[in-house]
């Protein structure tokens, strides 16, 4: 297949996202918008001034870039006109259907309310129907804040608990296991929600974390988690249970090196549930069909191989088996089309 072939392939393919921080899609020209309605002096009068500021080399460093950026969102409509944004490019991108996560003490902490929050972002999602996607929020803890500070984001999620699909954990891991919310998550799970945790790349206790995550906690899926590779065991107990894995190949090595191809194709192979998913696109440099091309060209990917990351995010999805079986059958008519 030449370059173009597998763009093009990609480019109409139907698939879903899964691990997609609607914080992470604050791109700079939205950002400088946002500072000049809400009367915010951010340092900055140029969107090239605030690309510069999107500069990092690791996971802390990253997050020091990125939660301080988020002083831009104060109201309800910034909110939407973040998710909205992101919802556009899905829909560019043949996104059928995804599941966003979101960060409410990020916001919390700074003094906005999580209704603020929630009711903006919810709107948007409404709004994805007409736009061909079909969306979802999954609401994620900040692992290196406290058990107790979950515990009340928890509380105050459970009036919107319609509007949540499952809870997640994100930020700095270093020394923030999962374990630590152990009874947080018990809680979500307790009162309908799925879970899912993130177990990034290359952490000091990557393994010690995926083991917790999935033996004790019983999440349904990692985020990252290629680090996996490392224990066959786990890769097996993986395959067993349908756990999916949602890996972010970055379609920009320089700033995120950390592609781990070898570990997505290892796992593709043994008949995991890996997908390909955007991450942080706005600080990582490609949305979702730019991380798929990144990952098919550098490591010669088949169609079949393509075609099958697609179908993992649909089966690892949280929507309804009738829902997966008709996203499963609209990739099954694209490839025979495509014969
Ligand atoms: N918050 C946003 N993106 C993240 C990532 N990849 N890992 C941990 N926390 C995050
Ligand atoms: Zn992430």
């Amino acid at each position: 297949m030449t370059a173009c072939e597998i763009r093009a392939f990609i480019d109409q393919l139907p698939k879903a996202e899964l691990h997609l921080h609607v914080e992470g899609t604050l791109e700079p020209d939205l950002k400088l918008k946002l500072a000049q309605r809400n009367h915010i002096d951010i340092g900055q009068t140029t969107v090239e001034e605030v690309r510069k500021t999107y500069n990092f080399h690791d996971l802390p460093s990253f997050l020091s870039v990125y939660y301080p950026a988020m002083e831009v969102l104060q109201t309800e409509q910034d909110f939407y006109d973040l998710a909205y944004a992101y919802l556009q490019k899905a829909a560019a991108n043949t996104v059928r259907h995804v599941e966003m996560f979101f960060d409410p003490q990020a916001h919390t902490s700074r003094g906005i309310s999580f209704a603020t929050v929630i009711t903006g972002l919810h709107k948007a999602v409404v709004d994805a129907q007409d736009l061909g996607v079909d969306a979802a929020l999954v609401m994620c803890f900040l692992r290196d804040y406290s058990k107790e500070s979950a515990r009340q984001t928890l509380a105050e999620a459970m009036p919107y608990k319609d509007w949540i699909v499952g809870v997640g954990l994100d930020s700095d891991e270093h020394n923030n296991p999962p374990l630590k919310f152990a009874r947080q998550f018990e809680d979500a799970q307790a009162a309908g929600l799925h879970i899912t945790a993130h177990c990034d790349v290359d952490q000091k206790d990557s393994i010690e974390h995926i083991k917790q995550a999935l033996e004790i906690m019983g999440v349904e899926r990692i985020d990252h988690g290629t680090n996996i590779v490392e224990d066959p065991d786990l890769v097996d107990f993986a395959v067993k249970q349908g756990i999916g894995i949602t890996s972010c190949p970055p379609a920009r090595t320089d700033t995120s090196p950390k592609m781990k191809g070898e570990a997505i194709l290892e796992l593709l192979s043994k008949g995991a549930k890996i997908c390909v998913n955007s991450d942080d696109p706005a600080y990582f440099g490609g949305y979702i069909n730019d991380n798929y091309y990144a990952l098919a060209s550098q490591f010669n990917l088949s169609k079949e191989q393509i075609a099958q990351l697609a179908r993992n995010s649909f089966e690892v999805s949280w929507i309804p088996s009738l829902q997966k079986a008709h996203y499963q059958s609209q990739i099954d008519t694209y490839l025979s089309k495509d014969k």
